[in-house]
């Protein structure tokens, strides 16, 4: 589904839910990521993809009454009243309130507001479904107060919320990719200095997601305690950030304690597999690239242990089947693996998977 259709049918939920017109309806895309897993909160690189046609859509109008913000989601069939004054909550409406709070407090103070959202991609499928939904509602309520935002602010805008109000120490991987990113495109991003560039695609070959149908939860604590771990290993290292290391540093791994080096180890070396990958897309080389996506697989597997056995066993059963390069992508334990496979393999390598793993759901060919 195109971005305008997503608009087009939140605006029609919400005129079905408040039998009124919306003022504003926009969308906002999920992202693979294809090399640098939880490199971002590091400083370091990234490679990811925003989706097309996988994202949130968020229409709004003003009303019910001062401060009172009524939310609708036709995708969880679920209704929820909140206020612009509240704290979170653990629900759902929680990443649109601290959008709303971060921007348009008094605005929604005086106004009111009326809120449908619609989402195309699964939550918990390692896919930045809270990202999106992050920038869908700063897009929707800028464009509905007349407020300037550019992409890039509105990508750290959304990680404070998530940071400061949602609670997650993530990184800025998913709004930058969500925000500033082209659907469809690679983007390589430095997250340190927020400088970007879009990356070729593979030439004669396509990405395929796969969700495992294990979905993660990352405001449990295995996301956290990774960002802990790397603090950890930043201090018993005397650097600032992780990234200040390369791989010429990797013998110093073995003067500190072990499971501290093998989290450092992952950090240094799926690093450099960004900018490897970087170069491999360049010079047109599609398995060399597809290489380092099956080593940053081992390495989140072994060092950085953020994978589960059903991604694990997807990746190899894809690679089985003939697939350039895979690995588990986002987040981690569980959610979706991305494929590399040459274009005539597309067909074969999604059959396979879906017949040997029942829960697995191929998502999209991009
Ligand atoms: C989640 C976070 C990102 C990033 C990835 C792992 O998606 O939101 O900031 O850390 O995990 O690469």
């Amino acid at each position: 589904m195109s971005e305008t259709e997503l608009a087009t049918r939140v605006a029609a939920a919400f005129q079905a839910h408040f039998g009124e017109q919306p003022e504003v309806a926009t969308s906002a895309p999920g992202r693979v990521n294809l090399l640098g897993e939880h490199t971002d909160y590091n400083g370091g690189f990234v490679l990811p993809m925003a989706l097309r046609g996988l994202g949130v859509a968020i229409a709004m109008g003003r009303g019910p009454a001062p401060g009172v913000i009524e939310a609708y989601s036709d995708t969880f069939h679920d209704a929820e009243t909140r206020n612009i004054a509240d704290g979170k909550e653990g629900r759902w409406s929680d990443y649109v309130l601290g959008c709303l709070k971060a921007v348009a407090t008094e605005d929604v103070v005086e106004t009111g507001l009326r809120i449908a959202l619609i989402t195309t991609l699964p939550m918990g499928a390692g896919l930045s479904s809270s990202a999106a939904l992050e920038v869908a509602s700063l897009r929707a309520v800028t464009e509905l107060y007349g407020k300037e935002m550019t992409p890039e602010e509105i990508a750290i805008q959304a990680r404070a919320v998530e940071n400061d109000f949602v609670g997650m120490p993530c990184g800025i991987m998913d709004q930058f990719a969500s925000s500033v990113g082209e659907p469809g495109n690679a983007l390589f991003l430095n997250t340190r200095t927020l400088e970007h560039s879009p990356a070729p695609s593979p030439e004669g070959a396509r990405f395929i997601i796969v969700h495992s149908g294990v979905s993660h939860q990352l405001t449990e604590d295995g996301y956290a305690t990774r960002v802990a771990e790397c603090n950890a290993a930043c201090e018993a290292l005397g650097v600032e950030l992780l990234s200040d290391l390369g791989p010429d540093d990797l013998p110093r791994l073995d003067t500190i304690d072990d499971l501290l080096a093998r989290r450092t180890r992952h950090i240094i070396t799926d690093n450099q597999r960004v900018l490897d990958g970087l170069t491999a897309l360049k010079a047109g080389d599609v398995d060399g690239f597809g290489k380092l996506m099956v080593s940053s697989h081992a390495s989140q597997r072994d060092d950085y242990e953020i994978t589960v056995p059903e991604t694990d066993a997807l990746v190899d059963a894809a690679l089985a089947a003939g697939a350039l390069g895979a690995r588990q992508t986002g987040g981690g334990f569980g959610g979706s693996i991305v494929i590399l496979a040459a274009t005539d393999k597309i067909e074969a390598i999604g059959a396979a998977l879906v017949d040997a793993f029942p829960k697995a759901r191929v998502l999209a060919v991009t």
